[in-house]
């Protein structure tokens, strides 16, 4: 048994090796001056890093460079770092590799790229997001890698964030769903039962909140918002055992999260009961120092970021002063030998767990067939599934395939990068100067495929303004594809939240063509483009829908699929809106519009076919320890064959806590034939209809209310009433009389 082994591995370890044990690495610090290129790793590091420093992990971080060619080279690299911590320390002690294989193994070139998380949201697919998990999983794990830093549990906020495509939705279950899934794909090996890879949950806990919008900069969330919206996510990961949890960068607050006893050991360990590997995100102890200037030194930084519960510190260039500075602190009884051992503890059970000890090296040799193209129906699956129509004036969509002539412009459509976007190959997505690029079908590869053999396909990218208009009017329909160019946390924040001019230029010059346009977005994120909308004839959000991506869309544009997408964020009409979601509350402040006033709503979507809902059936009464029932009949009415994403929201009873007019409780996605009805069944558990009650802070505990909620699915409402228990009325009123004010 595991607790045995770690137990009998630990008293055999030096204080030295187990602080080892918690420091993690960058890959290019083994290989001297970069010598991976010549394909190797630097001897004299390996033995420094590996065997005097005692390293327990290492990273290629945000594809780390020169990374390895392909995925063969991958192996062996890693078999190699692997084989020297093997052979080469005293107890021979398998290290643990990390990467981040956010969307598919994007480190490696030839490997599938599935959509990144923004997309995913909008598919509201907790299978396919379970599926496309555990491909990437697969890949991960045949080039020797064994902990993936995902998935990204973050709750969307705000579209000014560099990091908003990485987070899957505004809507906590949503992202709980999705992200459990993901959780599952990653790390359950479904034949044997055992743990395949090793999760990340990030970044806990409220990275996504910041305030300017800009990248780690300081959130203050009250303890009422932390609890409803940030931690569910999280609170289910701990349930579903994720491996690893990596921490928030920023601040919550005013306490840098690396440093906050309270939520990494007081509410992570005590509250949630988190038994995994707590890891740092990078150089964040340093920060305390350089950044945060709460700590006078590194030392002091140290000491306190182990204390408040970080197990593992993603070092991630010099092992040494970390090492040296955590052995004086133990030897100081600054921090205790028991906290260590704690920390190391969980790190060699997941090591066990892994089987990285039995197992610890791969077949490198089928490397390439495990991760080259794997996959890609699945991608399609992806992508299709996460196409979201927002217009679709006079049915401009979906084309004829036997159009005469088609104009396709823009810059992202033809673009491998944009399509792909940031975490990919590279860390600000793929590198200017790449010769080579990921499998992937652009959008005009895809409509290529796609038309009729007579149709006529003219392409550019639409920086000749009078040339595009020329094209545009000779052309019976226009395919524009705008969009941002790829980025990765610090990059690419934005404060205008707007499309480059010189696309909003192209597409006025195309508009004034009087020909129907189409406009497809690939973005991370909603974009500030009202004009656009309100003037072109068709639009369809694409997000960054990876190496399927033109199949899917060609697919979507001509009718061989029939749009699904729903979106999982709200679309602002203005930067002044945001940060934005459709749980806000209500208030006084100029009538109901101004409270929710997107320009396309959380959930919207179009299909080319109609959906009709009836019956809506909800339980009469429940208990809050029991289920709402909840089921309605949905019939595709239209001529096509669909799928639905059929939602469940309740409108909570009222009281002294206000809560949103809308709250998602169930989702499911349908497929039905014309003419099909399905009787969808969307129960959930009473007690997610609970809010924080207390005082302003929310400084209390969960209650049900009793009384009446409504529920509301498709256009149907029915009542329900959550019965009230002997005693709650008097909790109820001594919690409104103690705090309101
Ligand atoms: O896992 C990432 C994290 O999300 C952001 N900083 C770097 C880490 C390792 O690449």
């Amino acid at each position: 048994p595991i607790p045995d082994r770690v137990r009998s591995l630990l008293s055999q370890m030096t204080l030295e090796e187990k602080v080892g044990q918690m420091t993690q690495i960058n890959v290019t610090r083994l290989m001297g001056d970069g010598a991976w290129d010549q394909g190797d790793l630097n001897e004299a590091t390996l033995k420094k890093v590996l065997v005097d420093n005692h390293a327990g992990s290492i990273l290629s971080g945000g594809g780390a460079s020169p990374i390895p060619n392909n995925a063969e080279e991958w192996a062996k690299m890693t078999n190699k770092v692997q084989k020297y911590a093997i052979e080469h320390t005293r107890l021979h002690i398998p290290i643990i590799y990390g990467v981040d294989a956010v969307h598919g193994h994007n480190n490696v070139m030839g490997a599938t790229i599935f959509p990144h998380n923004i997309g995913m949201g909008a598919t509201w697919d907790t299978e396919l997001a379970k599926k496309t998990a555990a491909s990437t999983s697969k890949a991960v794990e045949a080039t020797g890698i064994n902990w993936n830093f995902a998935p990204v549990l973050d709750v969307a906020r705000d579209i000014r964030w560099g990091r908003y495509y990485e987070a899957y939705s505004e809507d906590p279950l949503l992202v709980t769903e999705l992200g459990n899934a993901a959780i599952q794909g990653i790390q359950q090996d479904e034949e044997k039962g055992t743990l395949q890879m090793a999760a990340s949950a990030k970044h806990f806990l409220g990275y996504s909140a910041s305030e300017t919008g800009h990248d780690r900069t300081p959130a203050d969330i009250s303890t009422r918002t932390l609890r409803n919206t940030f931690l569910p996510p999280f609170k289910r990961a701990v349930k579903n055992d994720v491996a690893t949890i990596m921490v928030n960068s920023s601040s919550v607050n005013g306490i840098p999260v690396h440093s906050s006893h309270y939520l990494l050991t007081d509410l992570l360990r005590k509250q949630l009961g988190y038994k995994g590997v707590v890891v740092s995100d990078w150089q964040d102890i340093q920060y305390l120092v350089d950044e945060y200037h709460i700590a006078d030194t590194y030392k002091e930084a140290i000491k306190i970021s182990i204390n408040a519960g970080v197990d593992m510190s993603m070092v991630p260039i010099e092992a040494e002063p970390f090492t040296s500075n955590l052995i004086d602190l133990v030897k100081e009884g600054k921090v205790s030998e028991k906290r260590i051992n704690e920390a190391v503890s969980r790190i060699l059970t997941l090591k066990f767990k892994l089987g990285l000890f039995e197992e610890p090296y791969v077949d490198a040799s089928q490397a390439i067939e495990k991760v080259n193209n794997q996959d890609r129906d699945l991608a399609y699956q992806a992508a299709a599934e996460s196409l979201t129509l927002l217009k679709n004036e006079n049915q401009t969509l979906p084309l004829d395939k036997n159009i005469d002539s088609l104009y396709v412009t823009g810059p992202s459509a033809n673009s491998v990068e944009n399509q792909m976007g940031g975490w990919t190959i590279g860390w600000q997505g793929i590198p200017e100067n790449s010769d080579e690029l990921p499998p992937a079908v652009t959008v005009l590869e895809g409509i290529k495929k796609t038309v009729s053999s007579n149709t006529r396909v003219t392409f550019d990218e639409g920086k000749d303004l009078q040339k595009a208009r020329q094209s545009a009017e000779n052309a019976d329909a226009v395919v524009i594809v705008v969009g941002e160019k790829p980025y990765a946390e610090g990059e690419g924040d934005t404060e205008t939240g707007q499309l480059p001019e010189a696309q909003q230029e192209l597409f006025q010059a195309v508009q004034k063509s009087g020909t129907p346009v189409i406009v497809v977005t690939v973005a991370g994120r909603p974009l500030i483009m009202n004009d656009i909308v309100k003037n072109t004839n068709a639009f369809l959000m694409a997000y960054l829908p990876g190496t399927e991506g033109g199949s899917a869309i060609a697919d979507t544009l001509f009718g061989n699929y029939n749009p699904s997408g729903e979106l999982a964020v709200s679309w602002p009409k203005r930067i002044g809106d945001v940060p934005m979601n459709y749980m806000q509350y209500p208030g006084p402040n100029g009538g109901e519009s101004s409270d929710y006033d997107p320009l396309f709503a959380f959930g919207a979507g179009l299909s080319y076919t109609t959906f009709d809902y009836s019956n809506l059936n909800v339980s009469d009464h429940v208990n809050k320890e029991g289920n709402v029932k909840v089921q309605v009949d949905v019939t595709n009415s239209g001529s096509r064959a669909g799928e639905e994403v059929v939602q469940a929201y309740t409108d909570n009873a009222a009281d002294y806590v206000l809560t949103p007019p809308k709250k998602l409780q169930g989702f499911k996605r349908v497929s039905l034939d014309p003419g099909e009805t399905k009787t969808v069944q969307l129960d959930f558990p009473a007690s997610q209809l609970s809010v924080i009650t207390g005082d302003v802070l929310g400084n209390s505990e969960r209650f049900v209310y009793p009384g009446e909620y409504t529920l509301m699915s498709g256009d149907q409402t029915a009542a329900f009433t959550v019965d009230p228990e002997k005693d709650e009325p008097q909790i109820n009123k001594r919690l409104a009389g103690k705090d309101r004010y």
